[in-house]
């Protein structure tokens, strides 16, 4: 059975002397495992939801509970040690180096110095950086991406069950964030951590996330799938912020294994197959290409797990149809069954 490993009941947050609550009665479950994205305008409470949960900020009413105990019943400091987080800021200790950064929560915690040095080099290959080239550097001598770099494998130095990450790559250009996106997806499928991602960027959140929390003035708006957030939006302001004047280029970042359903009936050996983690984007291009109705979905290990029907797509993004076949060239005008 799937854990939960974060569960807010009725949580709200008022600010001293602020005239609105900036995290409104919020009730939602975070399954362990689970990589979710956080989108909003600004303002709308979603730093502040994530600072709820590692107890910087304190909530003013309801309960946080972490693999179900109250979050305020551990001291804050241990509390915390269980929960990496990583800000846009980066916040790297600028008269440490690389190392030094990486082993600070290990040394509070009295690792021995082997194991605290073997814990630096796993991570920092881990996210991509030689030991030998950065271990000794300060933070100055390095990019904003290399410290973003560092700033994760610090988050992740003493193996937290869950990490925050708040805008970690929002200052980065976007080849590199690119890079970073892939790897924080190849780290997390390796470690299988829970992940509670806030971005501005809605590709970045379709992207990484298996699900999407949408945020706005201190609540949630919709918590699911990417897939449904675009295409079965729970009302005007997620459709609007979600809503992008080249749909297609969306479908690049949804995921085969969000338009699938369940395999109920057998199906023929020669059925077109694509892969989970493939985009809906080249879903829709193999269904273009071989003009079927039905599409198998395979893992990795080439295990069928589910099917996407060409109508099932059809008819969930009809509202975003006209959108679509006002483009000229555009696939659906030219897919014939
Ligand atoms: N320390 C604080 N003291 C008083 N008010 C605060 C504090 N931190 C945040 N707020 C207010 O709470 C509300 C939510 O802020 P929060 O930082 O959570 O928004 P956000 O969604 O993260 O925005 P952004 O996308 O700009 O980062 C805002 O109205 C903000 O002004
Ligand atoms: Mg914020």
């Amino acid at each position: 059975m799937t854990k939960i490993a974060i569960q807010f009941k009725n949580v709200s947050k008022k600010f001293e002397k602020a005239q609105d609550y900036a995290v409104s009665d919020i009730s939602v479950e975070i399954e362990e495992g689970n990589f979710v994205t956080i989108l909003g305008t600004s303002g709308s409470g979603k730093t502040t939801f994530l600072k709820m949960i590692n107890r910087i900020y304190e909530t003013t009413s309801g309960e946080i509970l972490f693999y179900g105990e109250n979050i305020k019943s551990l001291p804050v400091e241990k509390h915390r040690r269980k929960i990496g987080y990583v800000i846009q800021q980066i916040g790297l200790f600028p008269h440490m180096t690389v190392e030094e950064n990486i082993a600070t929560v290990p040394k509070i915690l009295h690792w021995n110095k082997a194991k605290i040095a073997t814990r630096v080099d796993d991570l920092l290959n881990l996210v991509n950086l030689s030991p030998e080239n950065f271990k000794k550097r300060y933070p100055r001598q390095l990019s904003g991406g290399q410290q973003q770099r560092i700033g994760l494998a610090r988050a992740m130095a003493a193996d937290p069950e869950i990490m925050l990450m708040d805008e970690p790559f929002g200052a980065i250009d976007a080849i590199t964030r690119q890079n970073l996106q892939d790897e924080l997806l190849k780290i997390q499928k390796k470690l299988n951590k829970t992940i509670l991602f806030v971005t501005h960027d809605v590709n970045e959140a379709f992207k990484l996330g298996d699900k999407v929390i949408v945020m706005n003035k201190g609540k949630i708006e919709q918590f699911d799938t990417p897939y449904n957030i675009l295409f079965k939006p729970a009302n005007e302001f997620v459709a609007k912020l979600v809503s992008s004047d080249d749909i297609l280029q969306r479908f690049k970042f949804l995921k085969a294994e969000d338009a699938m359903i369940s395999l109920d009936t057998a199906f023929e050996p020669s059925t077109i197959r694509v892969l989970n983690k493939q985009s809906l984007y080249d879903v829709l291009t193999t269904f273009l290409s071989n003009n079927v109705k039905t599409i198998i979905v395979e893992d990795e290990k080439q295990i069928p797990i589910g099917k996407i029907e060409w109508d099932y797509l059809n008819n969930s993004f009809a509202h975003k149809k006209q959108e679509i076949e006002d483009r000229p060239g555009e696939y659906f005008d030219k897919l014939s069954i």
